[in-house]
């Protein structure tokens, strides 16, 4: 895909690689919707980026809201091109200390917020004649299960399922579906989480936009639907 003058849709624009792919597409002459709930960190992107970067108060969770916003914005003449499901959340617990509302929260951003989306925006990119490209970011964590983190595992082992079902589903639709499998990210995501600090050894948020974008421009007919990225040595070098 070319990716001048094409519109994309970005969840969890505010922070992290979610912010990074929307600078990645923009400076690349897509126009992108970037979702997330706080409105000033968006309004911050907007004024980096310019107009090409459109900022929605979004919670991805709140599916009454999705359908009411992609209404108003989209139609025959202004279709997406492009989704990205970024947006997503993490708790760490053991299974008898994580609590419902931590399950709940991760489950509905991870993986319900995701349907949500997709199931208002797949029918708008089957009317589209261009290939289209839905991007559904994982982890490494929808691949291998470890302690503490079951609820996350359990949400990205589905967003997993998920894409590659409907990969299947959809490509002859002329609608690429691929799955991205990320190891640890210098991102905000580890705040709220206790024992794991950020350090230098962890991927830039840059090394994931360039994989996406490649992704992104593969030749029409190419689709990879599954990509896994790691740092080469994960360890924090301080320690
Ligand atoms: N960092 C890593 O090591 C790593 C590794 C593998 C995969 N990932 C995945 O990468 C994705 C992005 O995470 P990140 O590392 O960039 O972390 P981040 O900086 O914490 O970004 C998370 C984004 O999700 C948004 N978000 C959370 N709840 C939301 C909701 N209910 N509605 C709309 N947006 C919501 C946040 O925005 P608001 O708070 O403004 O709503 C924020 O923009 C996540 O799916 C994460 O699981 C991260």
């Amino acid at each position: 895909m070319n990716l001048d003058s094409k519109i994309a849709i970005v969840t969890g624009a505010s922070s992290g690689i979610g912010a990074e792919f929307s600078k990645m597409l923009v400076e690349n002459g897509t126009e992108v919707y970037g979702l997330a709930r706080s409105e000033g960190k968006l309004q911050g992107l907007q004024q980096k980026l310019g107009d090409k970067f459109h900022p929605v108060k979004m919670d991805i969770t709140k599916s009454e809201d999705l359908e009411k916003w992609v209404q108003k914005t989209f139609s025959r003449n202004h279709r997406p091109d492009i989704l990205i499901n970024n947006a997503g959340v993490m708790y760490s617990a053991n299974v008898d200390d994580l609590t419902k509302d931590e399950w709940h929260t991760m489950i509905d951003v991870n993986l319900n917020g995701i349907f949500y989306l997709t199931r208002l925006i797949v029918p708008l990119m089957k009317e589209n004649e261009q290939v289209c490209h839905i991007i559904n970011i994982a982890s490494i964590a929808g691949l291998l299960g470890n302690p503490t983190i079951s609820g996350y595992n359990a949400s990205k082992f589905a967003v997993r399922g998920f894409s590659e079902a409907l990969f299947k589903e959809l490509r002859y639709d002329g609608i690429k579906v691929t799955c991205v499998f990320p190891g640890s990210i210098n991102t905000d995501l580890f705040d709220k989480i206790d024992g794991i600090e950020n350090h230098p050894n962890m991927m830039k948020t840059t090394d994931v936009s360039d994989t996406v974008k490649f992704l992104l421009q593969t030749d029409e007919n190419h689709l990879i639907n599954e990509i896994t990225m790691r740092p080469l040595n994960p360890k924090d070098p301080t320690s």
